[in-house]
């Protein structure tokens, strides 16, 4: 009880001191920036109610992303005017929210030192954009990871993304989705990127993916699933190009361009090519196994 008050007193202590260094314009005690979210918030009268984020905000704010989404409320919007973005640590997303960009940039991430780029732990979140590339993941962690996915809706989506010579010798080198969140991708390409399974896209059990006018190509996978991996979910594929994906054993031997496992399975074909042109099929499955 004791130990709780004195806490709640000390931090107390602390958001009053962070409001004085707001107001006095001074640095934290530690040497963090105190940052007035209000200071890059509603600067430009095209995005009333957006964050947009210049090359002096992000200069304002150490180069962390995570400031900008920390000043944000549900269902806001953060839009990238600088078309490179020095990402040092992960942006976790723990609310619906939008990134994207303004006026045609397209946004380069580069690589934190560790985890992934985006930590995705909510539905409802919009990424839009952007370029994810040159990036080896030392520890496993994908790119883009979803997860937490507590409600089913709406689902997390991806437009006009690139995912360019990736490397994770332990996981995927693109987008992870994790048990029963879903995803919506359109206009993504996947290019270049090795894996150790589901390249491209990892998907877990319960998940529902759908994958609209994108492009796989030269995608590798140490084990399964060259482009895709599919556990025990729902995945539908329209006007999708699949090309030299591969996966352990070559074409078509460990699902070059996607290995799909499920327990109960209608209407699934035998996955023999790595090569996958579906102009018009609402839904297209592949299947390999072992
Ligand atoms: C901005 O937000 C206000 C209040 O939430 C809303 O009334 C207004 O329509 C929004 N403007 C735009 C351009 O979205
Ligand atoms: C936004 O406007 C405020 C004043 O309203 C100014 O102090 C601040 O520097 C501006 N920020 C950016 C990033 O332009
Ligand atoms: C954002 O908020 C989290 C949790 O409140 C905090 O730990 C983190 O330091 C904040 N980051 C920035 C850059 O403001
Ligand atoms: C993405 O870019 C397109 C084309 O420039 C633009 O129309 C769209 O509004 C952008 N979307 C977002 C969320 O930034
Ligand atoms: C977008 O482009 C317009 C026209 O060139 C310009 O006036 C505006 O400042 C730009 N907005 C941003 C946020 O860069
Ligand atoms: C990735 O690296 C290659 C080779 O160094 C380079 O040509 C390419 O421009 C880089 N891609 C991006 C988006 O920075
Ligand atoms: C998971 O989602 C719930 C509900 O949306 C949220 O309250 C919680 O903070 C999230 N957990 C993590 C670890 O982000
Ligand atoms: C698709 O995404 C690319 C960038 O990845 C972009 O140049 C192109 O304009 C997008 N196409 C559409 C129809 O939005
Ligand atoms: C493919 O990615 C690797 C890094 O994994 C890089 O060394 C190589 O240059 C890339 N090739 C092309 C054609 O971009
Ligand atoms: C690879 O990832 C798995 C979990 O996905 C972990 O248990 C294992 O320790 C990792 N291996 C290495 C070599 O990092
Ligand atoms: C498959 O997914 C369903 C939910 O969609 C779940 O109930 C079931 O336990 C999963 N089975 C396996 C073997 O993972
Ligand atoms: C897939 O390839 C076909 C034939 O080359 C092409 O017409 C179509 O635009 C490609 N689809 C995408 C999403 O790029």
């Amino acid at each position: 009880m004791w130990g709780n008050s004195m806490e709640n007193l000390s931090r107390c202590c602390v958001l009053l001191l962070m409001a004085f260094s707001h107001i006095l314009g001074q640095d934290e005690p530690d040497g963090q920036r105190a940052v007035q979210c209000s200071s890059f918030m509603g600067n430009d009268t095209s995005f009333p109610n957006a964050t947009i984020v210049t090359e002096d905000a992000m200069e304002e704010v150490d180069n962390d992303i995570q400031a900008f989404v920390n000043c944000t409320q549900p269902f806001g919007v953060i839009l990238f005017s600088t078309p490179i973005i020095n990402t040092l640590t992960t942006v976790l997303v723990d609310m619906p929210m939008t990134f994207g960009t303004v006026n045609g940039t397209d946004v380069v991430f580069n690589c934190p030192t560790s985890g992934s780029i985006f930590d995705i732990r909510s539905p409802g979140v919009t990424l839009s954009n952007m370029t994810f590339a040159n990036c080896t993941s030392l520890d496993g962690a994908a790119p883009v990871h979803i997860s937490n996915c507590t409600s089913f809706q709406p689902p997390v989506r991806l437009e006009n993304v690139q995912f360019q010579s990736n490397a994770n010798s332990n996981g995927t080198a693109g987008l992870d989705i994790s048990l029963g969140c879903n995803a919506q991708l359109k206009n993504a390409s996947f290019f270049n990127n090795s894996g150790l399974d589901g390249t491209a896209i990892d998907i877990k059990s319960g998940s529902l993916v759908s994958v609209t006018s994108s492009n796989f190509h030269l995608n590798v996978a140490a084990s399964r699933g060259g482009a895709i991996q599919v556990i025990n979910a729902s995945l539908k594929i329209r006007m999708c190009n699949f090309t030299s994906n591969k996966g352990a054993n070559g074409e078509g031997g460990a699902g070059g361009a996607i290995y799909i496992w499920v327990r109960h399975y209608e209407h699934v074909n035998s996955l023999k090519t790595a090569l996958c042109i579906s102009a018009s099929s609402v839904l297209c499955m592949f299947n390999h196994y072992f």
